[in-house]
């Protein structure tokens, strides 16, 4: 690239400070800098600083939270209230899996700087017997779910998997998919597509160099879906695919139902063009956002964006009066989808998220600031919820669908690998109890239940005493090629008592020796 070009466009921008460097920089490094700086926009990159600025010094938070409704109850189903409706939800959504018309989209771009490890969250092992890793899991619920429908409905069916990365994420997620040969799916039905990445900015709206000759980059957030649904042609694809609905899903939880049919089918039979799945959200401070209406208008404000007033309020009948607490599950129909990208992404604001960003000084020196020094942009993917035609949501049980992997063991024992093992192994100890088996210890006595998860995915106040990296005194998993969500196991652990470590996969019941899995 013309170098004095890139000068000017960036002396017009007023960024030339990014060159600063450049005299030093070897060929090489030049070269690679002129590639990063070649398709960046600067004077777009400036006005999102400018507006995203704006936005967030407008919105003091009183504001926000003086403007905030609960959802009303009308656009509420219940997977509790409502557990009447729920065969007829799940067959019209498994009736729309067996006509191809689902796809599951898989926001995969974050860098999971709280769990803290150098690879794609997807591939993190949380220690289950099994040594599944989160993608694994969430390919074989796709399997499962493709079984499901094609047994009721006598014909083959096949659920796209759309996953969207990003720089720091693509290529490490397409070659563990390829190591692991797609986790049994077919290669033409699992497609990956990169998210955009923006600049950090200091304070004055000065890009920063994280090197010399290398910007502080970042993915612009999982709302930066709606830019690449457009540029990587994905809308195109699901077009061409005859998709007409998509379960947008977060990569951490390990509880999620992917495409789960029960959610489709309420929303398909609510006539929604836009859906979100909540748990109730119980304690205040827990990290998840609320879905509520600001304005009017449907919205997520997030946990951050909340006082602690307004997250502490409670109606009469002592929940807290925000409670639909958004756990990232969404679901859109592709014309919603088409219309956003078509007309209404460039509207989303950038979020601001002050943050400790590493720099070189003018001396060229790497400084690591121990105070938020800059901003980093994002938009969020639930920001589309305000132009929705008709939107709805659907509460389910915490215990049952979220359990999100947020952070490393070491942190005060919430939403961490140990929480995520224990919650999907309560879980599949339930089924068993559901479906007719039951457990006991080594003198034959049979083993209570093990109770709903304590809030925000803590441990279990029965398994409390367990430290982080330990685990349940029943180790149950079964496979999700065996089960999708409790089905299908009466047949196989009805009236049958098992030790207190028992893997079923597709092969069978195994009773383990302990510690033996
Ligand atoms: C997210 C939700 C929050 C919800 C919580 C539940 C958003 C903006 N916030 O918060 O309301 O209560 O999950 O667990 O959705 N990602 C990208 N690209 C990015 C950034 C993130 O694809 O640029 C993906 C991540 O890989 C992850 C998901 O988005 O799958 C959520 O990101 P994360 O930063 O973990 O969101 P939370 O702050 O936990």
């Amino acid at each position: 690239m013309d170098t004095k070009k890139l000068a000017e466009r960036l002396a017009e921008a007023g960024q030339s400070h990014i060159l600063q460097f450049w005299d030093q920089l070897s060929p090489e490094e030049q070269a690679e800098m002129s590639l990063d700086l070649k398709n960046m926009n600067f004077i777009e990159i400036n006005n999102f600083f400018k507006n995203a600025m704006k936005i967030s010094g407008q919105s003091s938070q009183e504001k926000v939270d003086s403007r905030m409704e609960p959802v009303p109850r009308e656009v509420l189903g219940s997977v509790t209230r409502d557990s009447g409706c729920l065969k007829e939800w799940e067959k019209e959504g498994l009736r729309c899996i067996s006509e191809n018309k689902v796809a599951v989209l898989l926001l995969a771009g974050g860098q999971g700087t709280r769990l803290g490890v150098p690879y794609p969250k997807g591939m993190y092992d949380v220690g289950l017997p099994s040594h599944k890793t989160l993608f694994q899991i969430q390919a074989e619920r796709i399997r499962r779910l493709e079984q499901l429908a094609e047994k009721l409905h006598a014909k083959k069916c096949c659920i796209p998997w759309y996953i969207m990365t990003s720089g720091r994420t693509m290529d490490m997620t397409k070659e563990f998919f390829l190591q692991h040969k797609y986790f049994g799916l077919k290669k033409e039905n699992v497609l990956f597509f990169q998210q955009g990445m923006l600049p950090a900015m200091d304070f004055n709206g000065k890009i920063i160099l994280e090197g010399k000759g290398k910007l502080a980059m970042a993915p612009d957030g999982n709302g930066g879906l709606y830019r690449a649904l457009g540029t990587q042609k994905i809308i195109d694809d699901m077009k061409k695919r005859g998709i007409s609905c998509i379960h947008v899903y977060c990569v951490d939880n390990i509880l999620v139902k992917v495409a789960d049919p029960a959610f489709i089918g309420f929303c398909s039979l609510k006539g929604a063009d836009c859906g979100a799945k909540v748990v109730e959200k119980t304690n205040p401070t827990e990290a998840v956002g609320v879905v509520c209406k600001v304005d009017g208008r449907y919205q997520v404000v997030e946990y951050s964006e909340i006082t602690l007033a307004t997250a502490e309020k409670r109606s009469l009948d002592g929940r807290l009066m925000f409670n639909a607490g958004n756990i990232a599950n969404h679901f859109f129909t592709l014309e919603f989808l088409s219309e956003i990208v078509r007309t209404y992404e460039p509207q989303l604001q950038h979020h601001v998220a002050q943050k400790k960003i590493p720099y070189v000084n003018t001396q060229g020196q790497l400084i690591k600031p121990d105070k938020p020094n800059g901003i980093k942009m994002e938009k969020f993917v639930f920001d589309i919820f305000q132009f929705a035609k008709k939107f709805v949501v659907y509460e389910v049980l915490r215990e049952d669908e979220f359990s999100p992997l947020k952070n490393a063991d070491s942190q005060d024992g919430k939403d961490n690998p140990t929480t995520a093992r224990h919650s999907l192994m309560s879980l599949h100890h339930r089924w068993i109890l559901n479906a007719g088996g039951n457990f006991v210890d080594e003198n034959g006595t049979h083993i209570p239940a093990i109770p709903r998860d304590g809030p925000a995915g803590t441990v279990t106040p029965e398994v409390s005493h367990l430290k982080d990296g330990t685990d349940l005194p029943i180790k149950c998993e079964i496979c999700p090629l065996v089960s999708y969500g409790g089905e299908g196991l009466e047949h196989l652990v009805s009236g049958r008592a098992f030790q207190p470590n028992l893997m079923i996969d597709e092969s069978g019941v195994h009773e383990l020796v302990k510690n033996g899995l």
